[in-house]
């Protein structure tokens, strides 16, 4: 039965172009899922636009020495064509600078107002006296009072996901100046979360029910549970949408009120012009609506925005907001500003016609329930070893095959044995396989279940071999090429969603728009064939869908990412400050010695531990060591390591740890050991 639904990707900050953390997170899931619902002849609006308020925009333009509209206008333009050139569906991108979003926004604002769903309060905000600039959101970093990050901003800590006001900040230190804030007087207006606490509780219960992902559920109960406090949402900034009513001249909306307005306004724009109803997809109680996000915007999504459309009163709430984990890149987070990241454009470029490829690895690893690391060698092999060998091996084969004995002709098959049957059978249930892990928001699986019915395909040749009975079973092997024919026709279909690009030079290659009626997602299942005897696909020699990757381009990415790394470790040759003084006493306490790590193994169940055999001269001990992340266990042992052996042990897992191992760390994150490497030096030595 066809539905209507409004499905919203986050609306992306224009301060920088799309990385794979921004696809594999958000856009490659909904528009797989996008895709999906359109193929099953659904009503799908599919919206997204640029974020272009907010402070990060604002830092951009400083730096750059530009104005914020600026900053803007360069990456809106930047993104808008690269979702565009890697196939990204989205019936309308829109953008916050947009009149009509300005307008939906204030509109809101004020209705908000007039129900009186603001408290209206004056209080002290920081300030930063010599930028003239009150300090919220990421203007101000300081540490976080839930998890004790000293990088956390003014209205969220990145490390834990709490959402926080700028006062909350323990040792707040301005982002322009690097002073310590003072306070000042200002007024602001708040939405009381509180008052929404009753209502919030009971619709995330529901949304628990309806099979809401653990990860957001979780967060979510746990911020209500922690009990809910009104937020401001006007700023004293002069970038953003003025907040039109009396006395809030010289303030805009907060970035996190507005934004997420522009579904609705990217949605009106869209009915605009195609001359549709957007109330349809925004207030009508059959309408679904799904909102992709990363785990970063959890608590905008799940708290702060359904209490704003709540208060509102008119609008429909989302049914689900599957939120991914985030993605990392070679082992450390990806980073706008610390140039760590693949950029969208730059795949692109050095990819060209490969969007399927990356479109693939991204959600063949997606960070759906934990976070997940991009590498280039793993994008090598999901592409060498499944989308080459699997799938572009079995089209190949077919295609060729038909074309060689039958000139292109799709043969009539005879009789059909066990396995023939038992392969259609096999081959009709993958709609409703794929389906069901599509509709359950879990598109690795999907993925994988794509590859598996090629997989299908390339066996069903293997063991059949047509190659060997076209010498002597005319009938038989007219049989398995119509079966396999079948299959190819299948995965034409099917692939669209997670390789459009592919699918539609699969069905350039099948000739699918010959066909009478079109092939559907429902058809694979219920007809009995596809690709009718008698049809023609393309003569000659089908086009590569997939072309194998070298080692060489990916050495060159790792090149790239490599020269980044050196330009951001200059840049930031910072040095930590030094620690309070100490006494000769407090030092002479401390007993170090010279080791060397005999064994290593990793602490299962764990990502960062190994636990460690250390021999330290005086005996030989185990000692656990959060150092998994920078090095396997075999490249650890033989190591000379610097040891702390008087520190009291210390039970980690179950395993009792007997000192600690130095070791000092580079600005990405890497671990290097203090390393007495010298011969001479024998274990047991002590460092005085
Ligand atoms: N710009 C935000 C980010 O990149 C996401 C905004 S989503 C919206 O994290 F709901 F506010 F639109
Ligand atoms: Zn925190």
């Amino acid at each position: 039965m066809s539905k209507r639904y409004t499905i919203t990707a986050a609306l992306p900050y224009t301060n920088g172009p799309i990385h794979i953390g921004h696809l594999a997170g958000v856009y490659v899931p909904a528009d797989i899922y996008s895709r999906y619902l359109r193929l099953r002849g659904n009503d799908v609006a599919f919206i997204c636009g640029s974020d272009e308020h907010g402070v990060p925009i604002t830092i951009k333009a400083k730096k750059e020495g530009v104005s914020p509209q600026d900053i803007v206008d360069k990456y809106h333009t930047i993104i808008k064509k690269s979702f565009e050139d890697f196939g990204i569906t989205f019936d309308n991108y829109s953008r916050t600078s947009a009149k009509i979003h300005h307008d939906t926004a204030s509109d809101f604002f004020k209705t908000l107002y007039a129900k009186n769903e603001f408290v209206e309060e004056v209080s002290e905000q920081l300030y930063d006296a010599e930028a003239n600039q009150f300090l919220a959101d990421r203007f101000v970093t300081g540490t976080c009072p839930k998890c004790g990050n000293e990088d956390a901003y003014g209205d969220q800590c990145e490390n834990c996901g709490s959402s926080l006001n700028a006062t909350d900040l323990i040792n707040p230190k301005s982002a322009i100046t690097g002073n310590v804030p003072t306070v000042k007087e200002t007024k602001h207006w708040f939405l009381p979360l509180n008052k929404h606490e009753a209502f919030l509780k009971e619709w995330i219960l529901k949304g628990h029910k309806k099979d809401w992902k653990p990860n957001v559920y979780g967060q979510v109960k746990s911020w209500i549970d922690d009990g809910l406090r009104p937020r401001a949402v006007t700023r004293d900034l002069d970038w953003g949408i003025p907040v039109p009513v009396d006395g809030g001249e010289g303030k805009v909306l907060y970035v996190w009120f507005d934004a997420p307005i522009g579904y609705i306004s990217a949605t009106k724009e869209w009915a605009a012009r195609e001359g549709k109803n957007w109330e349809d997809y925004w207030k009508d109680d059959n309408t679904t609506l799904v909102h992709f996000i990363g785990k970063d915007n959890i608590v905008f999504h799940c708290i702060i925005f359904p209490s704003m459309l709540k208060a509102e009163g008119s609008y429909i709430l989302p049914e689900n907001v599957p939120a991914n984990e985030f993605l990392n890149l070679e082992g450390n987070k990806l980073s706008t500003s610390k140039n760590w990241a693949v950029w969208l454009p730059d795949y692109l470029k050095d990819f060209p016609d490969q969007q399927d490829v990356l479109r693939y690895a991204l959600t063949a690893n997606a960070p759906e329930t934990k976070d997940n690391d991009f590498t280039w060698k793993d994008f090598q092999a999901r592409n060498n070893n499944e989308l080459v060998a699997i799938f572009g091996n079995f089209i190949n084969r077919v295609a060729v095959l038909t074309n060689k004995y039958y000139d292109g002709v799709v043969p009539s098959p005879s009789a059909y044995k066990t396995i023939d049957e038992e392969t259609l059978t096999t081959l009709k249930a993958y709609p409703s396989v794929i389906s069901s892990s599509i509709e359950r928001y879990r598109f690795r699986e999907a993925s994988q279940e794509l590859m598996n019915l090629a997989r299908l395909g390339n066996k069903y040749l293997a063991d059949e071999e047509p190659w060997k009975t076209v010498k002597t079973d005319e009938d038989r092997t007219k049989t398995v090429m119509f079966i396999a024919l079948q299959i190819a026709s299948a995965l034409a279909v099917l692939s669209e969603p997670f390789l459009p690009f592919t699918s539609s030079k699969l069905k350039t290659i099948l000739c699918h728009s010959e066909l009478d009626s079109e092939s559907t997602w429902e058809g694979v299942s219920t007809k009995s064939i596809l690709l009718p005897a008698g049809h023609s696909i393309q003569k000659g020699k089908p086009d590569l869908l997939f072309l194998k990757i070298e080692d060489s381009e990916i050495e060159k990415q790792l090149h790239k990412l490599a020269a980044n790394k050196k330009a951001n470790e200059a840049a930031k040759k910072q040095v930590e400050p030094q620690k309070d003084e100490i006494t000769f006493d407090d030092f002479t306490k401390l007993d170090l010695r010279v080791g060397t790590i005999i064994e290593a193994e990793k602490m299962p169940k764990t990502k960062k531990l190994l636990v460690l055999k250390v021999d330290t001269g005086i005996d030989t001990r185990t000692i656990v060591s959060g150092i998994a992340g920078s090095f396997t266990p075999e490249e650890v042992v033989g190591k000379r390591v610097m040891v702390l052996v008087n520190l009291a042990p210390r039970k980690l897992r179950g395993v009792e740890s007997k000192g600690m191992i130095l070791m000092t760390e580079d600005e990405l994150g890497h671990l290097i050991f203090v390393n007495p490497d010298n011969d001479q030096i024998s274990n047991g030595l002590k460092i005085s």
